[in-house]
């Protein structure tokens, strides 16, 4: 099964004037920047093994950020992806209701595992993607914070792919470095 190139534009497109003047943390670079390298990790594990549904996970990739940090939410993804990508979008938002940000994570990651795989697919790209030199203005407990969080959510989400799982567990022990 190939991928649909019409999906990844539409939800491309809606994706950029959702995130039009959000920033990657750190850097001057478009929001769109975080969004492609999240969908490019999903493009290479297809590559890797094409055992997955390919345009579910593509636009959850590239959706996935939508809810948590812009004005979309839940109906508006349904209307223009159907309810699976909203589902999975959905999933992948913090509740912001939750009294810590550990609370948070760890209940999404719950609710991703009662999706298919493909959803638990796509934080492990997120979480690789972000796994890159810290912005300068992050302290050491912050990184050491973001990397625990990165063990936890390799540990939640085993038998996802095996690919994205072993490239996310070589990020995790290549952050150390950042940790004096
Ligand atoms: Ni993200």
């Amino acid at each position: 099964m190939a991928m649909t190139q019409e999906l990844y534009q539409k939800a491309m497109k809606f994706a950029g004037e959702k995130h039009f003047d959000q920033k990657v943390p750190g850097t001057n670079a478009n929001y769109l920047l975080h969004i492609s390298n999240v969908a490019m990790e999903i493009l290479v594990a297809y590559n890797n093994k094409p055992d997955f549904d390919i345009d579910f996970a593509v636009q959850t990739a590239i959706l996935h950020d939508t809810i948590e940090d812009t004005t979309c939410d839940y109906s508006e993804i349904e209307i223009e992806f159907g309810e699976r990508v909203a589902k999975a979008v959905q999933a992948l938002t913090k509740d912001k209701v939750l009294p810590s940000k550990k609370e948070s994570m760890l209940d999404s990651l719950t609710r991703i595992n009662q999706l298919e795989k493909e959803v638990g697919m796509v934080k492990l790209a997120d979480r690789i993607t972000n796994l890159q030199s810290p912005p300068g203005y992050w302290n050491q407990k912050k990184i050491i914070n973001y990397q625990e969080e990165a063990v936890i959510i390799v540990d939640s989400l085993q038998d996802k792919n095996e690919y994205l799982e072993s490239r996310l567990r070589a990020k995790i022990e290549a952050y150390k470095q950042y940790i004096a």
